[in-house]
């Protein structure tokens, strides 16, 4: 397995045995992300964000940072050449000068996988338009791991805007390499993009769905994710759907007592407040496990780890 310069674009570069190798690099920097180290002084990485961005921005600076290395970047591409005319490909020509990997987040598919045909140093997808988001996927699977010490065997449900939701694509990508029964749950117009589909469907079990409800209590991982509203050609088709699933106290009432919620975040309203409360809410802690799964991806790739 060879990681050193390598880059992260779609999680379908990767095997099962690569993925768990990951997974378990990531446990390693439980620790190491609470005493700090030096094992990426004087690397640095560069965030060239051009869509918004809360956790993965910061979560990949705050693991450079641990892992004692620094950070450059942007997080709004009106504030860089871009505004001026400048291409992507001219952009991370110039960046790598500066950077020794870089993160990118693009509203349009292709975009990473285009940027690392130009550049020398290895290039990280954190989102591309609404067809991968690689490293959410190895932290939603090291959330599971972490939680449930396995994969295989889970009753997993992908629940909400599983056609323009990036997440879900790279992560039931990734869960088709285990032995998992998928429910795929979405109003009908957003159902699991074709393409995702076709591929997983010849690995696992999936049942897809409309209705939440009768599946619930089979349930060991609840996967919500937000309507992406931003990606819907026609506004009257948002309105449609908009609020389509929402996780209450009242619907935690018949399911598996060591069920957990996990959502990439942000949420706006698929899960109430009063859901943060109970033992099943996991979604803030996957968030610190964003930072160690990153960890271990930035040491891979600058090859401190090997
Ligand atoms: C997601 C994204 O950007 O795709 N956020 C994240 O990275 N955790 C999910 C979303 O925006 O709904």
């Amino acid at each position: 397995m060879e990681f050193k310069g390598r880059d992260i674009i779609s999680i379908k570069d990767f095997t099962r045995e690569e993925i768990d190798y990951i997974l378990k690099i990531a446990s390693a920097m439980e620790p190491i992300a609470k005493s700090g180290s030096d094992m990426l002084q004087r690397k640095t990485l560069a965030t060239l964000f051009f869509e918004a961005s809360t956790r993965t921005r910061l979560s990949f600076e705050a693991a450079m940072h641990k892992l004692g290395g620094s950070t450059i970047g942007f997080a709004e591409a009106k504030t860089s050449s871009v505004k001026k005319g400048e291409n992507l490909a001219d952009t991370v020509r110039v960046v790598e000068s500066y950077a020794d990997v870089i993160v990118l987040r693009h509203p349009l598919e292709g975009a990473a996988r285009l940027a690392a045909e130009f550049a020398h140093v290895p290039i990280i997808n954190a989102g591309t338009g609404a067809e991968e988001h690689p490293t959410q996927a190895l932290l939603d699977l090291y959330t599971i791991l972490k939680e449930k010490r396995r994969i295989d065997g889970l009753n997993i449900a992908l629940i909400g805007d599983l056609r323009y939701g990036r997440t879900v694509h790279s992560l039931a990508y990734a869960l088709s390499l285990y032995d998992v029964k998928l429910h795929l749950i979405s109003p009908e117009p957003l159902q699991m993009r074709r393409e995702v589909l076709d591929t997983i469907k010849e690995k696992i079990e999936v049942i897809q769905k409309t209705e939440i409800e009768e599946t619930l209590p089979e349930i060991d991982i609840l996967y919500m994710t937000r309507i992406q509203k931003e990606r819907f050609p026609d506004p009257a088709e948002y309105a449609k759907v908009k609020g389509s699933y929402k996780i209450n106290l009242e619907m935690l009432k018949n399911v598996k007592k060591d069920m957990i919620i996990l959502h990439p975040l942000p949420r706006v309203g698929e899960i109430a407040a009063e859901v943060d409360e109970t033992p099943h809410a996991r979604y803030f802690q996957q968030v610190w496990n964003g930072v160690v799964a990153r960890m271990a991806l930035l040491a891979l790739v600058l090859g401190a780890i090997k």
